[in-house]
């Protein structure tokens, strides 16, 4: 086998040991190849890719525009093989010095690998999101009440997106989101297509006035798709964006909301759920534990660009 085949090899056995949820680990696809050696004498790699999301495109509304992504294949090595790939990382990084606020450098590596984990906050690195999943559970019976749920519709698209810009709003404060100029028109076509598409959007309703939002989808894990990198094979539900008015927080209304959502996945018989959450959000970080979502994956940032250290 190549350097990278036994690294992979020895990465997906790791994985295997930190977590069962974890996926093979996926060797990087594209990029400029950036390796390391260690003291006991082995070595490290992985692959850098640059993105630069134009303007008026979605991604910007999670993402820096100008993003530098590292994929590493670290083997079994640990805190001193992350350790040792990042060092690489910012010494190529510093060639590059971008001090953009618009840009990014970026890392995906699985939450349960604490070792790892002291070597990322070392070098600067912000956990800013989590994709977060929950295996399939049965769901709470909502409670009878002033508080409704129903399926969204197209008529109510204004609601939807005045809600989805409030949860915005909220996540630009406490992690990677932010507030693009065209963010409501991005928002308003991601909703309308989803909702053609008759993708599970829930609306909680007070009296028949909408006071929060759950935005939901499909996404299907399996050889060749690119959640495949991510998470076990087999079709998951996707919580995109759950969001309660301002005044009508912790009342319960997310709470109903997710019944029904979770309800309709276990109807669909999904392998689990999954969504991305801040874990600096006070209100989400504990929401979503409640629900029964757990970190799988932790997204390492640090803006801008040259600030890796
Ligand atoms: C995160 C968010 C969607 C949660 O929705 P919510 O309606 O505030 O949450 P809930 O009220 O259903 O649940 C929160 C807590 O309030 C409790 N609660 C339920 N009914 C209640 C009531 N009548 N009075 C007081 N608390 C109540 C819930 O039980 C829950 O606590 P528990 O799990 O310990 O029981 C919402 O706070 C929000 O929109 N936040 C800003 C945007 C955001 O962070 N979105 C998520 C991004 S990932």
């Amino acid at each position: 086998m190549t350097l990278v085949g036994d690294l992979l090899a020895a990465q997906t056995a790791h994985f295997a040991g930190l977590d069962p949820l974890l996926p093979p680990a996926a060797g990087p696809v594209r990029g400029d190849a950036v390796s390391a050696a260690l003291p006991d004498g082995g070595r490290v790699a992985g692959m850098v890719e640059f993105t630069e999301y134009p303007p008026g495109s979605a991604n910007r509304l999670w993402s820096a525009a100008r993003v530098w992504e590292l994929v590493p294949v670290l083997g079994a090595s640990g805190r001193a093989g992350m350790d040792a790939l990042l060092r690489a990382w910012q010494h190529r990084m510093a060639g590059q010095a971008d001090f953009d606020p618009d840009s990014a450098c970026v890392l995906n590596w699985p939450s349960r690998d604490v070792a790892a984990t002291r070597a990322l906050l070392d070098h600067g690195l912000v956990p800013l999101s989590v994709l977060a999943v929950r295996e399939r559970l049965g769901s709470t019976a909502p409670s009878p009440g002033p508080l409704t749920v129903r399926r969204a519709r197209l008529a109510d698209l204004d609601a939807a997106v005045e809600l989805s810009m409030l949860e915005l709003a909220y996540s630009a404060l406490v992690g990677s989101a932010v507030i693009r100029p065209d963010a409501a028109a991005l928002k308003r076509e991601a909703l309308a297509n989803r909702l053609r598409a008759g993708d599970p959007v829930w609306l909680a309703e007070h009296d028949g006035v909408p006071v929060g939002l759950a935005e939901c989808g499909w996404t299907d894990s399996g050889p060749r798709t690119a959640a495949a990198a991510r998470l076990p094979h087999g079709r998951w539900g996707y919580v995109n964006c759950v969001s309660v008015l301002p005044g009508a927080r912790g009342s319960g209304v997310g709470q109903l909301l997710m019944a029904a959502a979770h309800a309709e996945f276990a109807t669909a018989g999904v392998a689990g759920s999954y969504l991305y959450f801040n874990p600096p959000n006070p209100l989400s970080s504990v929401f979503w534990a409640r629900q029964g979502y757990r970190p799988l994956w932790t997204m390492w940032e640090i803006r801008p660009a040259g600030a890796l250290r």
